[in-house]
């Protein structure tokens, strides 16, 4: 049995993480420590939880003394760390928050797990380490930077970010690796594309389209909708960061992507499509509208669930053209590969955005609205 420190796991990735630890992996024990941000949401793991293979925490990866307390209490083998401010539009309005996290925050797990796993030193002077033990850093594509229409990041693509998020997002995984090279650390980097799938907050692309959608409200596009991101099903995602962590090599980076490359306004079609052709066939979705307009057979009209709803916006600050992720070392090394082909998954997403409304409804009963309206509409 070992046990997992996963941070943010009240959050989208981490939460879709240890659903898939609980249901795949029996030998594993999981400690969520999670500051419930707007992001995070208690009831998003409530049944995952309320188990006595899994442990809720609150509070911050910056906390040193609440993270050594954690450490001295569960023994940890693995951090899992996806703990992070992790919206861009976000990072351009409050940088600072991005650096206490996503940095300090992150270099705050790797001293506390190097003060709990170190069990000495080598003739060298290097720290030897408990055995088993690994840290494990889950980073975005967009320490990249912005690729052109043509080629791919790789792993050897040097670092090269541009917004207050991927500039944060690459200082700690600088961290991470100065703890290997430095300390020895066994450590491991996953750089992953743009996800989607089940519980993701709607501020992002895919969420925020469909809540809007069904709001009967207007689609905000960035600039000529032509930026391109390269988009995979967030259970794709955990099983890659749970083969890097079985079997990554120490001191390394895997690139995860699905190549699935669409322009966003690409994706906001097809999510506008995929609505109109699900309520179609199904037209018992349709009482999750909340735009309640008779048709002429009676039933709730989705006439104008159509193209007409997009609205192009003025572009965001530093927008990357377009991020596609060459994921060849962990196919050829570990045997991953995207088992959801985005025709499914897009479907699956609507779907369940469709039936778990009452979600939607309690992640977004904060500030959301207030948030939304500035960054959308600028009032
Ligand atoms: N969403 C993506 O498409 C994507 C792609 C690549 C990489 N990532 C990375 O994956 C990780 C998870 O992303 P996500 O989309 O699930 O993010 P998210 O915003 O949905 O969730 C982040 C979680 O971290 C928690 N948190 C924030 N600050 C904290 C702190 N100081 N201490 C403890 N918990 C804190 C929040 O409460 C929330 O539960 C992030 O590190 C992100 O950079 C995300």
């Amino acid at each position: 049995m070992k046990t997992y420190l996963v941070t943010g796991a009240a959050g989208f990735i981490g939460a879709n993480y240890i659903k898939y630890l609980l249901k795949n992996y029996p030998d594993v024990k999981i400690v969520v420590l999670d500051l419930l941000t707007y992001a995070g949401n208690l009831g998003t793991i409530a049944k995952d939880i309320d188990n006595d293979r899994c442990t809720f925490h609150r509070g911050n990866i910056g906390d040193r003394a609440l993270v050594d307390s954690l450490f001295a209490e569960y023994k940890f083998d693995v951090v899992v760390n996806f703990a992070a401010e992790s919206h861009v539009d976000r990072s351009i309005e409050n940088p600072q928050l991005f650096l206490e996290t996503n940095i300090l925050g992150t270099q705050n797990l790797l001293d506390s797990a190097r003060k709990a796993w170190v069990t000495g030193k080598d003739e060298q002077g290097y720290p030897t380490w408990r055995e088993g033990v690994r840290y494990h850093q889950v980073s975005t594509d967009e320490v990249y930077g912005s690729l052109g229409d043509e080629g791919y990041f790789t792993e050897d693509t040097p670092l090269c970010p541009h917004s207050p998020y991927s500039a944060s997002k690459t200082s700690a995984d600088l961290f991470v690796m100065a703890y290997h090279d430095t300390f020895h650390m066994p450590v491991t980097i996953t750089r992953c594309s743009n996800n989607y799938g089940p519980y993701h907050f709607p501020e992002k692309l895919i969420p925020l389209i469909i809540k809007n959608i069904l709001e009967g409200k207007k689609l905000p596009v960035y600039g000529d909708g032509s930026n391109v991101r390269d988009w995979l099903y967030v259970e794709d995602h955990c099983k890659a960061i749970e083969m890097v962590v079985r079997n990554g090599r120490v001191g390394q980076v895997y690139n995860v992507g699905g190549h699935n490359e669409k322009k966003n306004i690409e994706i906001v079609r097809l999510t506008i499509s995929t609505i109109h052709r699900l309520m179609t066939e199904t037209p018992e979705y349709r009482k999750v509208l909340k735009k309640k307009e008779l048709g002429a057979d009676g039933q709730l009209s989705i006439d104008w669930i159509n193209d007409s709803l997009i609205t192009y916006v003025k572009d965001r600050l530093g927008h990357d053209q377009r991020y596609a992720i060459d994921p060849t070392k962990i196919k050829e090394e570990l045997g991953w590969y995207p088992e959801t082909t985005f025709e499914v998954g897009i479907v699956k997403t609507i779907e369940w955005y469709l039936n778990n409304q009452a979600w939607v409804e309690e992640v977004t009963s904060g500030d959301y609205q207030h948030y939304y309206e500035r960054m959308y509409t600028g009032r």
